[in-house]
């Protein structure tokens, strides 16, 4: 049978592997010169030389650089040794591919023997171009495998030796020992029941924070692999390890849940070392180590900040030779270490610093530091004060309007640091186990023990204060600019938003009691997600706890990690991460095992909702519907967009299934395919039964329910034409406002394009009053706001208990600008193949995208004057594309100032609705259209 695809996912986004493009070769034999390809950005796993990996058979990618045009890769051959000494003169090696004829540069597997803990590899590759020409070898890059099972660890978990309470201070842990011999490697293997900062004889371990991340625990819990052979020395040496509440029995959840996961913090630490005579040694935490909780941390939450008291730190305690005989001998505790993983994703790092703009004084009086940003990260602070004098820091998303200080949007999370000095100098203060979302953080400072403020010790200068951004070190990836100052900074928004919600796991919100991974928001957003950073690792590993918190019926929680008691039902919409998100992460990077790996959790899902199902419709449960939509408080004349919440869940419920079909399809499982397609059909004709009249009019016709049914094509073909007209009507009764929601959103424009109402997607993203994308953006936004209107025109708030200002769903529209405005897309996943359609129009006289794709730099830029529109566009090697120029004939197009007959890489193949449709190989192109 045929298989039914949704028209919007181009048929080349479900065929797994690209074809040879006969057509570039030939032209290519015709160069005479032929310039030399190389190869560059060698990653595995997508990462660059990571320890730790805990993957068998882990995988190559890596990128062509050419100066012509025109370039694919015809075969590859990939080496791996022990070591850079083996790998280079290859002859002691332990795999290789041999020469492989293929297209093949990226996720190209390992093949060779059983992975083996805690090896080393070193690895290169070459390649052969369409050219005839040979590369030379990568340089050498290696991987390094982590503890590959409970066995391999010979650490045992290590607690207090006394009952805990998560109102303790942060205990420290110790260990000295000595090496015996010249060091030749160290790897410390570390993981925590909480959070854990590890120094190796005074010096930090690593630059990672808020480790070991967070992921579902109660079955994967990640540890951190850190090369640490710099750190030792030889002789005596000392490890010092503190911890903190984190995720793990911290105060989580508005529900204020304690010790969500465990009662305890624990550290489990793992030193191995390799001597240079090629002995090894193992250090592990163990009932020989001692901690103290006479501590500088006396308190530290996510959502409340940390109290650090500089009197109590303990100098030298990470050093040898401290004198530790007050500290207590700690607890050896069986907890499991079956859950144990390594990490994936790209850790939490320090990222942009902000000094502040402005320090002043409120019209309250108070002493407030303005870093122009809002941003998710912690306050650096310095000063010099006496002995017990107490710094307490606030943070504030905004002011109110009269521009004082503003908290009540946090609800019950205090976001309060305080720093109690130790007098004598110039003292310097960060926090180590919380993070705060803020733009203006507020200074008070007490004498010792006193209530009464006494002002922050001399003049508080900007370069004493400093904000620092903290997210997970994911690639940037792409940009977008254009024309408009208000729409690059509404670019500029979505991606801090992005920054300050992608903090080891995908939040809804960075500052108030929730900061949790809240599903609907993460599947709103993750396609524009992809444009900003390289989310690969990011939602690979977000999508295993998402599989791994998934209940025994499928049900999907509300957010994942879920430490939401007691079970919630799935909410259409935002359970469907389980399917949206695999299938981005496919039509983004192309990666067919994160479809494999979450195939059982999408089928999962799935058959919840058709267990869930009578007669096909999925009609039952709670469902947060079109979440924050268009509504207005007096609404008496019916004005507020509400649509039905199980209009929407039906639409969801097709949606999934088609997007698991599709899986099965890339995947090869023919019989489920015919079982999903058959299923498709039956909840397609049962939400047209139930929810559309005969004339396709939906039963509540909103925004979001034409949007949902032409997205998902729900509606017959010929019903599809009036439906988007009425969509276009219904935006312009609204005086051409959008009213959508989180689940509406995110999919508003792509329908207005493809139904032939670009102009009106225009006009949306323009308007700038209220609800709109651009509205926040005049009022000062610098993230994108929760709600359409989180400060009113009259400058009050919405509602205080939620109302956040840093809430990335919203920003879903960077999709479309990077895609459908600039014209910037994928024909193939991965773009394998790319997809360039700019969309010149709207007032603007340029937008222009780029993306480091796998493969390499893409990028599409089209400017516009009265007599001319160039378009600009950048192909990555070993990839194609077919470019739509906006004209109706191709002479009017040049390239580089040539017609495009003369051009024999280009090939002229149509037209198509106003375009010329081209389609050519890799390269720069200057395309210009004479108006
Ligand atoms: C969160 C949202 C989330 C929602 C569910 C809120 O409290 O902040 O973004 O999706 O609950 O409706």
């Amino acid at each position: 049978m045929r298989l039914k695809i949704i028209s919007n996912v181009h048929p080349h986004l479900l065929r797994p592997v690209s074809l040879v493009h006969l057509h570039f070769a030939l032209l290519l034999c015709c160069n005479i010169m032929v310039a030399q390809v190389s190869v560059q950005n060698p990653r595995i796993e997508n990462l660059s030389n990571p320890i730790g990996l805990d993957i068998q058979q882990p995988r190559f990618c890596w990128q062509l650089a050419s100066e012509r045009r025109n370039v694919l890769q015809t075969a590859y051959e990939i080496r791996v040794a022990s070591n850079s000494h083996d790998l280079v003169s290859g002859k002691k090696l332990l795999w290789t591919s041999g020469k492989t004829q293929s297209e093949a540069s990226v996720w190209v597997p390992y093949n060779g023997p059983a992975m083996v803990s805690g090896k080393k590899y070193w690895w290169q590759v070459r390649v052969w171009d369409n050219a005839g020409t040979v590369s030379a070898w990568s340089e050498p890059n290696f991987w390094q495998m982590g503890l590959l099972g409970p066995a391999d660890w010979k650490a045992k978990w290590i607690s207090l030796a006394a009952p805990e309470d998560s109102t303790q201070p942060s205990p420290m842990f110790r260990k000295q020992f000595a090496t015996k011999k010249k060091i030749a490697t160290a790897t410390a293997y570390i993981s925590a029941h909480g959070l854990y900062e590890a120094h190796i004889n005074g010096e930090r371990v690593g630059q990672d924070y808020l480790t070991p991340g967070w992921t579902a625990y109660q079955k994967r819990l990640q540890y951190q692999a850190y090369d640490v052979t710099n750190l030792l020395k030889n002789g005596a040496n000392a490890i010092g390890v503190t911890l903190g509440n984190g995720w793990w029995r911290g105060n989580i959840g508005w529900a204020h849940v304690n010790g969500f996961y465990g009662s305890d913090i624990s550290l489990l630490f793992q030193l191995e070392i390799e001597y240079a005579d090629g002995s090894r040694e193992t250090i592990g935490s163990d009932g020989n180590w001692k901690y103290s909780t006479d501590g500088p941390i006396r308190y530290s939450e996510i959502y409340h900040g940390e109290t650090y008291d500089a009197r109590l730190e303990q100098l030298g305690w990470s050093l040898p030779g401290f004198n530790d005989t007050k500290w207590s001998k700690v607890a050896v505790k069986d907890f499991s270490k079956e859950n144990l993983i390594g990490t994936y994703n790209e850790p939490i790092r320090k990222h942009e610093i902000f000094k502040p703009i402005k320090i002043f004084r409120t019209p309250k009086g108070e002493l407030v530091a303005d870093f122009g940003q809002n941003l998710v990260g912690w306050v650096e602070l310095k000063a010099k004060g006496k002995s017990g004098d107490r710094v307490v820091l606030q943070f504030a998303e905004v002011l109110d309007k009269h521009g004082n200080f503003y908290t009540d949007n946090l609800r019950a999370a205090r976001c309060t640091d305080t720093w109690i000095l130790k007098g004598g100098g110039e003292e310097q203060f960060e926090p180590h186990f919380t993070f705060h979302g803020f733009r203006y953080a507020k200074v008070s400072t007490y004498a010792k023990a006193s209530a009464d403020e006494i002002g922050y010790p001399g003049e508080l200068k900007p370069e004493n204060i400093i904000a620092v951004a903290l997210y997970s070190a994911m690639r940037p990836a792409g940009n977008f600019t254009c024309s408009d100052p208000l729409v690059n900074q509404l670019q500029q928004n979505i991606q801090w938003g992005q920054r300050g919600n992608f903090l080891d796991v995908p939040t809804d919100c960075p500052q108030r009691d929730e900061r949790l991974g809240w599903t609907g928001d993460a599947q709103a957003f993750s396609r524009t997600a992809t444009f900003n950073f390289d989310t690969h690792n990011f939602f690979a590993k977000w999508l295993k706890d998402v599989a791994a918190d998934q209940q025994p019926d499928g049900m999907v929680p509300w957010v994942i990690p879920n430490v939401l008691r007691p079970r919630n039902g799935a909410s259409a919409g935002w359970a469907d991460a389980a399917t949206i998100i695999p299938w981005n992460m496919w039509l983004a990077y192309g990666d067919r095992r994160i479809l494999e790996d979450q195939y059982p959790s999408m089928k999962a899902w799935v058959e919840y909702m058709r267990a869930q199902s009578k007669n096909d419709l999925w009609n039952t449960g709670e469902h947060f519907g079109d979440w924050l939509f268009y509504s207005r408080a007096d609404d008496n004349d019916g004005r507020s967009a509400i649509t039905d919440k199980y209009l929407i869940a039906q639409c969801f419920y097709v949606h999934s299934t088609q997007l698991l079909l599709n899986a099965a399809q890339v995947l090869g499982k023919k019989d489920e395919v015919a079982a999903y397609s058959e299923l498709l059909n039956k909840i397609k004709t049962a939400y047209l039964n139930e929810y559309v009249t005969p004339n396709g009019r939906p039963l509540s016709p909103t925004q979001t329910a034409y949007v949902l049914a032409l997205q998902f094509d729900m509606l017959p073909e010929n019903q599809r034409e009036q439906a988007a007209k009425n969509l276009a009507e219904n935006i312009k009764r609204y005086n051409n406002h959008l009213t959508t929601g989180f689940l509406g959103t995110p999919y508003l424009c792509h329908v207005l394009t493809r139904f032939g109402y670009n102009d009106l997607a225009y006009t949306l993203l323009n308007q700038k009053t209220y609800p709109s994308w651009l509205y926040p953006v005049t009022m000062g936004a610098t993230t994108i706001w929760e709600r359409w209107d989180g400060i009113r025109p009259d400058s009050s708030f919405q509602a205080i208990t939620m109302n956040s200002f840093n809430h990335y769903a919203y920003g879903a529209i960077g999709d479309w600008m990077y895609r459908v405005m600039a014209g910037l897309d994928a024909d193939e996943p991965g773009y394998k193949s790319l997809l360039i359609k700019p969309h010149p129009g709207g007032g603007f006289a340029e937008a222009s995208a780029t993306l480091q794709t796998l493969y390499g730099t893409a990028s599409s830029k089209w400017q516009r004057d009265e007599k001319t529109l160039t378009l600009d566009v950048e192909i990555p090697p070993n990839t194609t594309a077919t470019i739509l120029v906006p004209s109706s004939d191709a002479a009017t197009i040049t390239e580089g100032g040539k017609p495009l007959p003369s051009l024999p890489e280009i090939k002229i193949t149509g037209t198509e609705n106003g375009y010329v449709v081209l389609k050519t190989g890799s390269g720069k192109y200057s395309f210009s259209v004479k108006n």
